[in-house]
């Protein structure tokens, strides 16, 4: 893999986000991005290298000022690589979650992806079309749980068939330009996801590290649409292949009230 010339790591203060910082190559100048400026900074610090910018973008990707910082970040330096990775959920029942966490969930997950790669994308071809120069490539991480109906995750599970579905529809748009569109679907990923969106760590315990995610994430971007990874990365399409819907979703909520139980949540 040639390295990409500025990468735009949106929730790169802990995880995955964090996980494609530490992989990609030194040569690689990095924005990153989250709310927690002193993770990003100490981030920062632990990959400075000789000749290698690093900046770092404290922001709310749940507002347009957050989301304006970001871009006006990523337009500064040029960027050729953009990782929309920031996202988080919330564990349990629709009508017995918070409003304002519902919605939340739909801005980061969903708002911020989109306005991000809408304004971000022409200059990232314009440059990609310059003579000599490389193709650029946009990551959406979605999930697993794109593939499913899953009751107690409703929501997230749904913004996470959204980024799965935009990263394959922009996939075609983009389709003659030198912009290469990945798809990344994690699953079960060693990370604060688990414990921050309600969850106890048993169905962690196999888990991926962030970093492995996001070196299958790169192998793949150019190569293939899709990348799957991680435990239940297998399962979830074969799942939802080969299942009858109705059943997958009874299947899931049982797996989830048997996680409450566990969890005591
Ligand atoms: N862990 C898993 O098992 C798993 C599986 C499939 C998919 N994923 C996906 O992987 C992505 C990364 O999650 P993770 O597992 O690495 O969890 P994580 O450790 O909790 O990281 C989430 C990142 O998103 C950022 N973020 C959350 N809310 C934000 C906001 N309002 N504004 C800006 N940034 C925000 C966080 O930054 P701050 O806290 O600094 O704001 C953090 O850097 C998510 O999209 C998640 O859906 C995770």
């Amino acid at each position: 893999m040639s390295a990409f010339r500025v990468a735009l790591i949106t929730g790169a203060s802990s995880g995955i986000g964090a996980g494609f910082a530490r992989v990609l190559p030194a040569a690689t100048h990095l924005i990153l991005t989250g709310r927690d400026r002193d993770a990003l900074s100490s981030l920062a610090r632990d990959l400075a290298r000789p000749g290698r910018d690093i900046a770092i973008v404290p922001a709310d990707l749940a507002t347009d000022a957050g989301r304006e910082a970001v871009i006006a970040a990523g337009e500064r330096a040029g960027v050729d690589l953009l990782v929309n990775n920031a996202g988080l959920g919330f564990f349990g029942p629709v009508h017995r979650n918070d409003a304002a966490d519902e919605r939340v969930m739909v801005e980061v997950n969903v708002t911020a992806p989109v306005v991000l790669t809408r304004a971000l994308l022409p200059g990232m071809i314009e440059r990609a079309t310059a003579p000599g120069a490389r193709r650029a490539g946009v990551i959406m991480v979605s999930s697993i749980s794109a593939f499913l109906p899953v009751g107690r995750l409703a929501t997230y599970a749904s913004t996470k068939a959204f980024k799965l579905h935009y990263a394959q529809s922009l996939a075609a748009d983009l389709s003659g330009l030198p912009v290469d569109v990945l798809a990344l679907c994690p699953g079960f990923t060693a990370t604060k996801f688990g414990e921050r969106s309600g969850m106890r760590p048993w169905m962690f315990h196999r888990a991926a590290t962030p970093e492995q995610v996001a070196e299958a994430a790169l192998a793949g971007l150019g190569r293939r649409p899709l990348v799957t990874v991680g435990s239940g990365a297998v399962l979830a399409p074969l799942a939802q292949r080969f299942l009858p819907r109705r059943l997958m979703a009874a299947g899931v909520v049982a797996a989830m009230k048997m996680l409450k139980k566990q969890s005591g949540t």
